[in-house]
């Protein structure tokens, strides 16, 4: 069995939650560099199916060896391609996007959305986690009809990283400066006292009383976050 690092662990546990409510279906892990994601899934029968992506042919390559050397050549493909270019979804894929750019994981959702019909969309889940530009992601998907069905925080060598899981229902809503930046989900978590929720909020504190000097949205989301702390 393949050791994921705790980071590619806390995507898996997505990817497994996100199979409970859809039945049996692929995983189509966008960007899949090594495969370790991919063939984890297929080990532990998560997956029926594994599609990697890679948009270089070097990753893809190694995605391919992971997956024919853990015996899952047959029930695996590697493309290489941008994001989902050319790889139409199917009901009860789970779309894996992680270790990326928020900004990378927003434009290959949205050319996947142009061509999908929300009929499909509605029948498959993202698990996505990205790198950099959180808020921009949470809002994004947001925009876009998504709901957050869970929103999970992990530490891998130091840094936080957050590991969302979405399913679309085609009704776009706003979420707001502290929603965006804060999660949708993660308050809660924190005020039921999850001890990693906590502490990752804590880092968020910090960092974002320095942004607020030049970011607006970050300014008014520690502003309604002070206020719900004097409440
Ligand atoms: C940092 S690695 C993360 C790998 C793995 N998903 C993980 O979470 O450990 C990012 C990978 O995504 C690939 N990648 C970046 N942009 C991509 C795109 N638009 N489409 C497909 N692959 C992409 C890169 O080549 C690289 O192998």
């Amino acid at each position: 069995m393949i050791k994921l690092s705790s980071r590619l662990s806390a995507v898996f546990d997505q990817v497994a939650a996100a199979r409970n409510g859809i039945g049996p279906g692929r995983v189509l892990d966008v960007g899949s560099d090594h495969g370790l994601l991919a063939v984890s899934c297929l080990e532990n029968e998560i997956a029926n199916e594994a599609i990697c992506t890679e948009i270089h042919q070097g990753p893809a390559d190694h995605s391919k060896e992971a997956l024919a050397e853990a015996g899952f050549e047959d029930v695996s493909n590697v493309f290489v391609t941008d994001g989902l270019d050319g790889i139409p979804l199917k009901k009860g894929d789970i779309v894996v996007i992680a270790g990326m750019g928020g900004l990378n994981i927003i434009d290959i959702v949205s050319r996947c959305m142009k061509n999908e019909t929300p009929d499909i969309l509605k029948d498959v889940r993202f698990v996505i986690q990205p790198q950099k530009s959180v808020n921009l992601v949470r809002k994004f998907f947001a925009e876009n009809g998504f709901v957050f069905e869970d929103e999970s925080v992990c530490t891998d060598r130091d840094f936080f990283y957050n590991v969302m899981r979405m399913r679309f229902t085609g009704t776009p809503y706003e979420l707001g400066a502290y929603k965006e930046c804060y999660g949708v989900l993660l308050p809660g978590k924190e005020a039921e006292g999850d001890p990693l929720v906590k502490s990752y909020f804590a880092h968020l504190d910090e960092v974002f009383e320095i942004r607020s000097r030049s970011d607006m949205v970050v300014r008014q989301a520690l502003e309604e976050r002070k206020q719900n702390e004097d409440k």
